[in-house]
């Protein structure tokens, strides 16, 4: 039995002890995080997924764990991993895996520094895996299955167009681009770009076989900045008309087969402003001669709840992530966790680990994420396409802080 450590106990961490439900061989040992830890392990213990405890700190949590997990904010993210270096390096804990939830940094520079330190301990057997869900969910999977001997009698899927959108996240850091990284693209463009890039790349071939051409990124703040929205934004601690992010994005991407000098394009679309049922993820991938189609809103499950019933409704989400309404026709999605790929990632992780190998997803695989989300800010700055393999283009985006992640967002919004 693998023991699992968790570093967060917010939103994503309680999905992933939900996902842990349906993954054997691992027990949710022990929680570590500034809120929500004891709630978290007692959530744990309720389902059967162990004895989970809570401990007081990162070094404390990775003496007593094999793989331990970064379900943490974006601009904590290099603090705690420092730490568990640190507890691997010099107080000898035997960590098998590190997990780092997406995006792996908030630029280039961040992301270098995370893989140097996992690079440190690579030695002593410890493995990585980047947690994109996307790219695990059963829907992709099984569609990429289906038409895997079609794609080799006829050709790889050339197009994809891939969407995640919402009404906007539920915390404050998310919507505070120096904490965050950006607004929307930095958010869950991270998430369409992997995924729109790994429909594109030819079944067998690693997730980063694809080499970018050209991005052009185009940024633009529809909803949040205006009355009443920013207002609500300003109740909520967060102030988008001095330091406004994006709240909508269009990326296209242009990728070459160094196998094959076939050229292809992912483009995503994200959005903050998404006033519809909940979370949509949206998924379309042509091939010649075929195609796939994935829509996370529509499910064979749905709910009716009248106004008078809607006075007694406790928590929307229960239903679906960041559902928008509590009464009507209502879409549900009875399991989340399998649907948006959270399960597939954690079995993928720890068969890996077991072996002493990286996830499908590392965190150099993270870095090249990352690449994409900053070329896509700086397409928007420069207002035109970038060329990606133009080595001034790809030496400047080595120390690129885009202006919005710079607090600057009025400049370019
Ligand atoms: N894969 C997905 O679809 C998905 C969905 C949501 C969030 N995420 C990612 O997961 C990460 C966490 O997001 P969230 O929504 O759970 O955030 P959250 O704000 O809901 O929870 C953050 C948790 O981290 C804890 N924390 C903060 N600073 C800490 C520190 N220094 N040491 C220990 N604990 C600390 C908080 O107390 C809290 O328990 C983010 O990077 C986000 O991008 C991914």
């Amino acid at each position: 039995m693998l023991q699992i450590g968790m570093i967060g106990a917010g939103f994503v961490a309680e999905f992933h002890r939900k996902a842990l439900e349906s993954v054997r061989g691992v027990e949710l040992a022990g929680v570590y995080a500034l809120d929500g830890a004891e709630e978290l392990a007692q959530r744990a213990r309720e389902a059967g997924l162990g004895d989970t405890k809570v401990y007081r700190s990162v070094e404390e949590l990775c003496q007593k764990v094999d793989v331990v997990c970064m379900f943490i904010p974006n601009f904590v993210r290099l603090e705690v991993l420092r730490k568990i270096i640190r507890a691997i390096e010099e107080r000898g804990a035997k960590i098998k895996g590190i997990i780092c939830e997406k995006p792996l940094a908030r630029n280039m520079a961040e992301a270098n520094r995370m893989v140097g330190l996992a690079e440190l301990v690579k030695s002593v057997g410890v493995s990585t895996a980047y947690f994109e869900n996307q790219i695990h969910m059963p829907a992709v999977q099984n569609a990429r299955l289906q038409l895997q001997s079609v794609e080799q009698s006829i050709g790889a899927v050339h197009l994809t167009r891939s969407a995640e959108e919402h009404g906007g996240p539920h915390e404050a850091w998310f919507w505070d681009p120096k904490k965050q990284g950006g607004g929307v693209w930095c958010d869950m463009g991270c998430h369409s770009i992997a995924v729109g890039m790994y429909m594109l790349t030819p079944t067998g071939k690693p997730p980063d076989h694809l080499e970018p051409v050209s991005i052009n990124g185009t940024m633009t703040l529809l909803k949040w900045g205006k009355e009443p929205w920013v207002s609500q934004l300003r109740n909520r601690g967060v102030d988008y008309a001095t330091t406004p992010a994006e709240d909508y994005a269009l990326v296209t991407a242009e990728f070459k087969d160094p196998d094959t000098g076939v050229r292809s394009v992912a483009q995503a679309t994200n959005s903050w402003m998404y006033d519809a049922p909940g979370l949509r993820l949206l998924m379309e991938a042509f091939g010649p001669g075929y195609s796939y189609t994935i829509n996370s809103l529509e499910s064979p499950a749905g709910i009716f709840i009248s106004d008078i019933a809607a006075e007694s409704i406790v928590d929307g989400e229960l239903a679906l992530e960041k559902a928008q309404a509590t009464r009507g026709a209502l879409t549900m999605q009875p399991n989340e966790p399998d649907l948006y790929g959270y399960a597939a990632e954690w079995r993928d992780a720890i068969a890996a680990f077991e072996q002493g190998k990286d996830a499908l997803l590392n965190f150099r695989y993270g870095r090249e994420i990352v690449r994409l989300i900053m070329a896509g800010y700086m397409s928007h700055e420069k207002g035109k396409a970038l060329d990606l393999t133009d080595a001034s283009v790809l030496e400047e985006l080595e120390t690129y802080i885009p202006l919005i992640q710079q607090g600057k967002g009025s400049e370019v919004l």
